[in-house]
C-alpha cells in the first residue's frame, strides 16, 4: 500500500467518523469564505471567522445616533448660545434702563425749567404766552403746549391741546406733575407736564424719543449679531477640541484594526500627556502579550508538527512494509495492520495540513505565479480523477494562459473535487468562466449541497459538517479552510452556494492575471 498522495497536493480520501450535533436547515444561500486575514498564529485554535475590527458595529436594537464629535460640538454651540444669549439681554436690559431713564430725567429738568421761565414771565410782566413761548430755549424736536385762561397755545403750529395724552392732562389738572412715554402723530415721544398753580397754567412739553429708539435698535441688532458670532465660534471650538480630545481615541481605534489585520507588530505611539500615557503603555503592554502567545503558540504547533514528521514517515515505510507481506499475516494481523494503515495516512494528512497551516499563519508562504495553459492545465486535474470524471466547460473569453500558483490552485481544485466525490455523489462539473477581471472556477456536484446554517462554518478549522457525519468518511475538517487561505492567497475568495441543478458548487473567485500581461512571457508550462 503506497501513502503517497495520489495526485500532488490532494489529501489522500480517509475514512473517520465526524463530530456530531450538527443541525443544519436545508434552505440554501451563497456563502463566502472571504473573511479578514487573522492574526498570525491562532491556526490550531478552533475558531468563528470573525467580523474585522474596523467594521462598523452596533449593538442590536440601538441606532448609531450621533457621534461624540458631534455631540461635544453641539454642546458647546448651546453653551455659547445660551450664555451669548444672557449676557446679551441683560446688557441691552441694562442700556435701555440707563438711557432711558437718562434721557427723561433729561427731558424733564429741561421741562421743569421752562414751566419755571414761563411762570415767572407771566407772573412778573401778565404778557401774552405766545411771546414768551418762542423765547424758550427748546431742543429740536420737542414741542411746547400750555394751557393758560381756558386757552391751548402751542409752540408749533400744529401743537394743542390734542398733543397730550388725556391721562397726562388729568393728572396735571389735579396738581401733579406727570411724565410718561406716548406714541403722538406716529412717533414715540415723552410727554412731560407740570401745573403752574400761581398763574394758573399747565405747562407740557413733548420731546422726540426716536433717537434713542434708534440706538437701542443698533444695540440689540449687534448684540444679536455677536450672539450668533459666539454661537457659530463655540460650535468651532468644540469642534476642534472634540477632535483633538479623541485623536488618541482615533489612533488607538486604527492601530487596534491594523492588529486585527493582522499586523501584530502596530504599536501606539508613546503619548506625552500624562493622562493618556498609561493608556498607551497598557494597550502596547497588551498587543506585546497578543503578539508573544501567538508566536509561542505558532512555534509550538509547527514545533510539533515537525517533531512528528519524523517518527510518522518512519511509522509509514513501517507499514508499508507490513502491508507487502499482509497476505501472509494470520486474519486478525491483518484486520490491525489495516486499521493501522488507515490511521497513519490520517495522521500524516493532518501533520501536513498542520505544518501548512502554521506556515500560513506565520505569513511565511508566498504566492509564486507562473503562466499555465488553463484549459490543459484543468484537462489533466479532471483526467486524474477516478471514473466517472466531471465534465470539464471553459469559458472561450478567457485568455489561453493565465498567471496563477499552479501548486496551491491544484490543492484547492483537487480538495474541492475530493470533497464532492467523498460528500456531493461525485463532481459533476468543473467549469472556468471569466466574469469581468474576474477568473471564476467552480466545482459542482450532485449531492445535497451544504445546509445554509453550515456554509460559513465549513471553512472554519476543524469544522466537520452534516455531509461529513452522514457519509461516516474520516477527515480533519481542515481541507476547505486551508483551500479558502490559498484563495485568499490569489487575492481571491471562495465561497460555497447551491449548484444549479442541486448539490453543492463551490466557487473559487480569483482576480484574472492574464500570463502575457502579467509575467510578460508566453511560458509553455501548465
Ligand atoms: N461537496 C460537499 N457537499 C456537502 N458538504 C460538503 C461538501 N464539501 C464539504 N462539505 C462539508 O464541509 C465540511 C468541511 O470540509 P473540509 O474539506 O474542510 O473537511 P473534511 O473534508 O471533513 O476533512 P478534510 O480535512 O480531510 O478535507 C465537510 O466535513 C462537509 O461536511
Ligand atoms: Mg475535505
Amino acid at each position: 500500500m503506497a501513502f503517497t498522495r495520489p495526485v500532488p497536493g490532494a489529501r489522500r480520501p480517509v475514512t473517520w467518523q465526524c463530530e456530531p450535533g450538527h443541525s443544519g436547515s436545508p434552505d440554501r444561500r451563497p456563502v463566502s469564505a472571504q473573511a479578514p486575514a487573522a492574526p498570525a498564529g491562532t491556526g490550531f485554535i478552533r475558531r468563528r471567522r470573525g467580523r474585522a475590527v474596523d467594521e462598523p458595529t452596533s449593538l442590536p436594537g440601538t441606532s448609531p445616533g450621533l457621534g461624540l464629535r458631534a455631540r461635544t460640538s453641539i454642546a458647546f454651540a448651546l453653551g455659547a448660545l445660551v450664555l451669548s444669549v444672557v449676557l446679551s439681554v441683560l446688557t441691552y436690559q441694562l442700556t435701555r434702563t440707563y438711557l432711558t431713564s437718562q434721557r427723561e430725567e433729561l427731558a424733564a429738568r429741561q421741562a421743569y425749567l421752562n414751566a419755571r421761565l414761563l411762570r415767572d414771565v407771566l407772573r412778573a410782566s401778565g404778557g401774552e404766552v405766545s411771546d414768551t413761548l418762542s423765547s424758550l430755549a427748546t431742543e429740536a424736536g420737542s414741542q411746547i403746549v400750555v394751557r393758560h385762561e381756558g386757552r391751548w397755545l402751542g409752540s408749533a403750529v400744529t401743537s394743542g391741546e390734542e398733543l397730550i395724552p388725556a391721562d397726562v392732562r388729568a393728572l396735571v389738572q389735579e396738581g401733579q406733575p406727570a411724565r410718561r412715554r406716548a406714541v403722538i402723530g406716529g412717533e414715540h415721544r415723552l410727554v412731560v407736564g407740570t401745573p403752574l398753580p400761581s398763574v394758573g397754567a399747565w405747562y407740557f412739553e413733548t420731546f422726540p424719543l426716536d433717537e434713542l429708539n434708534d440706538t437701542l435698535r443698533t444695540l440689540a441688532v449687534s448684540l444679536a449679531v455677536s450672539a450668533t458670532i459666539t454661537t457659530l465660534a463655540g460650535a468651532a471650538v468644540g469642534q476642534y477640541a472634540s477632535r483633538r480630545v479623541l485623536r488618541p481615541l482615533r489612533d488607538t481605534a486604527a492601530v487596534a484594526a491594523e492588529i486585527g489585520r493582522g499586523q501584530l507588530d502596530s504599536r501606539l505611539p508613546e503619548a506625552r500627556d500624562p493622562d493618556l500615557s498609561p493608556l498607551s503603555r497598557s494597550f502596547n503592554a497588551m498587543v506585546a502579550a497578543l503578539e508573544d502567545r501567538i508566536e509561542r503558540e505558532q512555534r509550538f504547533a509547527s514545533d510539533v508538527s515537525h517533531e512528528l514528521r519524523t517518527p510518522l514517515t518512519a511509522l509509514s515505510s513501517a507499514v508499508a512494509v507490513l502491508d507487502r507481506q499482509a497476505p501472509e499475516l494470520p486474519e486478525r494481523a491483518q484486520t490491525a495492520l489495516s486499521i493501522l494503515t488507515t490511521q497513519v495516512v490520517y495522521f500524516q494528512a493532518l501533520v501536513l495540513d498542520l505544518l501548512e497551516i502554521s506556515r500560513l499563519d506565520a505569513g511565511a508562504e508566498h504566492l509564486e505565479l507562473e503562466p499555465i495553459h488553463l484549459a490543459e492545465y484543468l484537462r489533466r486535474l479532471v483526467d486524474l480523477r477516478p471514473e466517472p470524471r466531471p465534465r470539464l466547460v471553459v469559458d472561450d473569453e478567457l485568455p489561453e494562459r493565465v498567471a496563477v500558483d499552479r501548486r496551491r490552485l491544484e490543492r484547492v481544485l483537487v480538495n474541492l473535487l475530493d470533497n464532492a466525490d467523498r460528500y456531493g455523489e461525485g463532481a459533476r462539473l468543473l467549469r472556468a468562466d471569466r466574469v469581468g477581471d474576474r477568473l471564476v472556477l467552480a466545482v459542482e456536484d450532485g449531492g445535497a449541497g451544504v445546509p445554509v446554517a453550515e456554509r460559513e462554518r465549513v471553512f472554519e478549522r476543524f469544522y466537520r459538517g452534516m455531509a461529513a457525519h452522514s457519509s461516516g468518511r474520516k477527515g480533519t475538517g481542515l481541507g476547505l479552510s486551508l483551500a479558502a487561505e490559498q484563495v485568499r492567497l490569489h487575492g481571491g475568495e471562495l465561497r460555497v452556494e447551491d449548484a444549479p441543478g442541486g448539490g453543492a458548487r463551490f466557487v473559487a473567485d480569483l482576480p484574472l492575471r492574464d500570463a502575457a500581461e502579467e509575467l510578460g512571457v508566453l511560458g509553455e508550462e501548465w
